[in-house]
C-alpha cells in the first residue's frame, strides 16, 4: 500500500526520507518520490521501481538534503504506473504557490473536483486522483496552509493520509487523515510523519497518532492539531514501543523466514499473562466491560481477508466447539455490501495484523452501526481497527514485515483459541476441560520450536517438486483453514497456481486436475476425520498425484501412502492449525526462494491493503 514519511527541523531531509521510505518498502509499492524544500524552491524526484532507484537518481544532491521533505511510496490505483503518475504531486508551476502533496488512500470525487478546477484554470498533467486534491489546496491557499488544507479537505470525500509543503512557507510540514494511518514522530531534534511507527523508530522517542479529520500544522518547534473547522484537538502523545532490533533482518535473508522462525516466541508472547492452565482461567484485559455482552452472544462473525480470514474460519470453529455459539466466517468485502441481517446479540470479531484493512474496517462499521457488538483480534497496537472496535484481544507477536503473513497468522489462531476458552469456561465447559485444553495450549510454543526448525527438511520437499505449476491442498474440520492458508502462501511467494481446498470437495470437480506427478498437500493428522482424509489419499495417488502429508509424529500408516511428509506432534484438533500450517509456510518460502522470487515483496502484492 503506498507509505508517507515526511520531516521537518533537522538538516539532512534526503537521508531521513529515504530510510523511512526503506522501512515502509514491506507494504508493497510500484514506484517512490520524495520532495524536499530548499533555497525557498521546490525540489521533486520520482522514480518507478523501488527505494534504491530513487536514491541513486538523487545521490549526493544536496538540493534534497533540507529541512523540510515529504516522501511517498504509491501502489497504484488511478493511473498506471508511470513516473508522472508518482508522488508527490504539485500544483501549477506557472500560477501555483509551489506546493506538493503525497498522499495515500482514494479522493472519491476526484473526477468533479478536477472539472471544476479545469474550469477556474487550473492544468492536469497525470491520471491520478492526488492531484485534483494538490489544485485544490492551491485554489484555496491564502498564504495559510493549514488553512487551505482544512478548506479543502471540507470538500474531498473518501480516504486519505496526506503529508503537504508549500514553498511559500518554509518551515511548515501539514499532515492530516482521513481512514488511512498516519503518525506524528517527535524527535530530539525534529519531527517526522509517517504511515507507521517503523519509518519513526531512529528519529523519533514519542509518537501520536493523527485522527480522522485532523489536521496538524507541523514546524521545527511543535505541533497544533484541530479539525476540520480549527476547533483545537488535544494529540495523545505516547513512547515509541519499537526496537531496531524488532524490525532489522539480523542474519536472516528474508523477513519472511524471520518470521516463521520467530514464532515460538510470538505465540508465548501472546499467552503471557493471560492463561492459567492449572484452573483453566482465562484473562483477556482488551475485553474490559463488554464480558457480560460477550458471554450471552447468541451469534458471533468472524471478517478477514486473506491469512486473517483463514484464521477467522478457524475462530469460528473453535467458538461453535468449545463455547457452542453459533458462530461463522466471512469475508469483509462481501459481509459489508449484501445487507446483512444482523439480530440481537451478534458480536463481530475483525480479525486483521495490520488493524488497516479497508474492507475489515468498512464492514466493522456496518456491523456496528447495526448493533452489533465488535472485538478486534489485532497486530498493530493503536490501529484503526483497534480503536474503532468496542474490545479487543491484541496479536502481540510483534511487528510483521515480509507481505506474506506468518506469524501473525499463529497469533491471531492462538487469539482465538484463548477467547473460545474463555467464551466456554462461562458457558459450558467444566473447570478440567479447559484446564486440559489450557495445558496444551500452553505447550505449543516449545512444540513449536521443533516444528519451526524444519526448513532444510522442507527445502529437499521443495525443491523435488518446485517445477510443477499446479499443486492443491486439502484438509478437513481445523485444518481444512489451514489448505487455504498453505494454498495462498504458495500463491502469494512463489506464483505457483494453489488451490486449497476441503478434502471431500476435491472429488466434486478439482479431481479432474489430477494427472501424473501433480503436487497434492495433505493435512492428515490424527483426530476425528482422520480415516476419511486417509481415504482422499487414496483417491489423489490412484490418479497418479504425489501426496506430500502433514501427519501426526510417528504415524507410519499414513506416512506410508506419502511421497513426503512432515510430521507434527500430537495436539487436540482445535489447536492442530497451530503446528500443521508451519510446514506449508517452510514450503512455500523454499519453493519461492529456489523459484528466485523476491520473498518478502511478492508482485503486486501490499502488506496493507487501505482501499476497498
Ligand atoms: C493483504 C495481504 C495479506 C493479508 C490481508 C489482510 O491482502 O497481502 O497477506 O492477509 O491483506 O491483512 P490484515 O492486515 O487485515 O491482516
Amino acid at each position: 500500500m503506498c507509505g508517507i514519511v515526511a520531516c521537518v527541523g533537522r538538516a539532512g531531509a534526503r537521508s531521513i526520507l529515504l530510510e523511512g521510505l526503506k522501512r515502509l518498502e514491506y507494504r508493497g509499492y510500484d514506484s517512490a518520490g520524495i520532495a524536499v524544500l530548499e533555497g525557498g524552491t521546490l525540489h521533486i524526484g520520482r522514480k518507478i521501481g523501488r527505494v534504491r532507484v530513487l536514491e541513486q537518481s538523487i545521490d549526493g544532491d544536496e538540493r534534497f538534503d533540507g529541512t523540510l521533505g515529504i516522501a511517498h511510496t504509491r501502489w497504484a490505483t488511478h493511473g498506471g504506473v508511470t513516473e508522472t503518475n508518482a508522488h508527490p504531486h504539485r500544483d501549477d508551476t506557472a500560477r501555483g504557490h509551489g506546493i506538493a502533496v503525497v498522499h495515500n488512500g482514494i479522493i472519491e470525487n476526484h473526477a468533479a473536483l478536477k472539472t471544476w478546477l479545469t474550469q477556474q484554470g487550473h492544468t492536469f498533467v497525470t491520471e491520478t486522483d492526488t492531484e485534483a486534491l494538490v489544485h485544490l489546496i492551491s485554489e484555496l491557499y491564502e498564504g495559510d496552509l493549514a488553512a487551505a488544507v482544512r478548506a479543502a479537505l471540507r470538500k474531498v470525500e473518501g480516504a486519505y493520509a496526506i503529508a503537504v509543503i508549500c514553498a511559500r512557507e518554509p518551515g511548515v510540514l501539514v499532515a492530516a487523515r482521513r481512514g488511512s494511518p498516519l503518525m506524528i514522530g517527535v524527535g530530539t531534534d525534529g519531527y517526522l510523519v509517517a504511515s507507521d511507527t517503523q519509518a519513526l523508530v531512529t528519529h523519533a522517542q514519542q509518537v501520536a497518532a493523527i485522527d480522522n479529520d485532523v489536521v496538524a500544522r507541523i514546524n521545527a518547534e511543535g505541533f497544533v492539531t484541530a479539525d476540520l473547522d480549527n476547533a483545537p484537538v488535544t494529540p495523545k502523545l505516547q513512547e515509541l514501543d519499537l526496537t531496531l532490533e524488532q524490525i532489522e533482518l539480523g542474519e536472516h535473508e528474508h523477513y519472511m523466514a524471520k518470521e516463521i522462525e520467530e514464532q515460538p516466541v510470538s505465540v508465548a508472547r501472546c499467552l503471557r499473562g493471560r492463561l492459567d492452565a492449572r484452573s483453566g482461567k482465562v484473562v483477556l484485559g482488551g475485553v474490559g466491560d463488554h464480558a457480560r455482552t460477550l458471554v450471552r452472544a447468541r451469534r458471533v462473525l468472524f471478517l478477514g481477508q486473506g491469512t486473517a480470514l483463514h484464521a477467522g474460519m478457524i475462530g469460528a470453529r473453535l467458538v461453535e466447539d468449545l463455547a457452542k455459539i453459533p458462530a461463522t466466517a466471512e469475508f469483509a468485502s462481501e459481509f459489508r455490501y449484501r445487507n446483512p441481517i444482523i439480530e440481537d446479540g451478534t458480536v463481530v470479531i475483525p480479525v486483521s495484523q495490520s488493524g488497516e484493512t479497508a474492507d475489515t474496517l468498512a464492514a466493522v462499521q456496518e456491523a456496528q452501526q447495526r448493533g452489533a457488538l465488535a472485538l478486534g483480534l489485532v497486530n498493530v497496537v493503536g490501529s484503526t481497527i483497534a480503536r474503532t472496535t468496542d474490545a479487543g484481544v491484541y496479536l502481540r507477536v510483534g511487528p510483521e514485515i515480509g507481505v506474506a503473513s506468518t506469524k501473525a497468522f499463529l497469533g491471531q489462531v492462538t487469539a482465538a483459541v484463548l477467547l473460545s476458552c474463555f467464551l466456554g469456561r462461562s458457558r459450558v465447559m467444566s473447570e478440567e476441560q479447559a484446564a486440559s485444553l489450557l495445558g496444551e495450549l500452553d505447550r505449543i510454543p516449545s512444540l513449536l520450536e521443533g516444528v519451526c526448525s524444519e526448513g532444510d527438511h522442507a527445502k529437499v520437499v521443495a525443491e523435488r517438486f518446485v517445477a510443477r505449476d499446479n499443486w492443491l491442498f486439502l484438509g478437513r474440520g481445523y485444518n481444512y483453514p489451514v489448505a487455504l492458508e498453505g494454498a495462498l502462501k504458495l500463491k502469494e511467494i512463489s506464483y505457483i497456481h494453489a488451490e486449497g481446498m476441503p478434502a471431500a470437495e476435491m472429488k466434486h470437480g478439482p479431481i479432474a486436475l489430477i494427472d501424473d506427478g501433480m503436487p497434492v498437500v495433505v493435512v492428515a493428522t490424527r483426530n476425528s476425520q482422520y480415516r476419511k482424509v486417509l481415504s482422499n489419499i487414496e483417491e489423489v495417488r490412484s490418479r497418479g498425484g504425489h501426496v506430500i502429508g502433514v501427519i501426526t509424529e510417528g504415524d507410519t500408516e499414513a506416512a506410508s501412502l506419502c511421497e513426503a511428509v512432515f510430521e507434527v506432534p500430537d495436539v487436540p484438533a482445535p489447536l492442530q492449525p497451530l503446528l500443521t500450517i508451519v510446514p506449508l509456510q517452510l514450503l512455500a518460502y523454499h519453493a519461492a526462494v529456489l523459484r528466485g522470487q523476491d520473498v518478502d515483496k511478492p508482485r503486486n502484492l501490499a502488506k496493507s491493503v487501505t482501499v476497498e
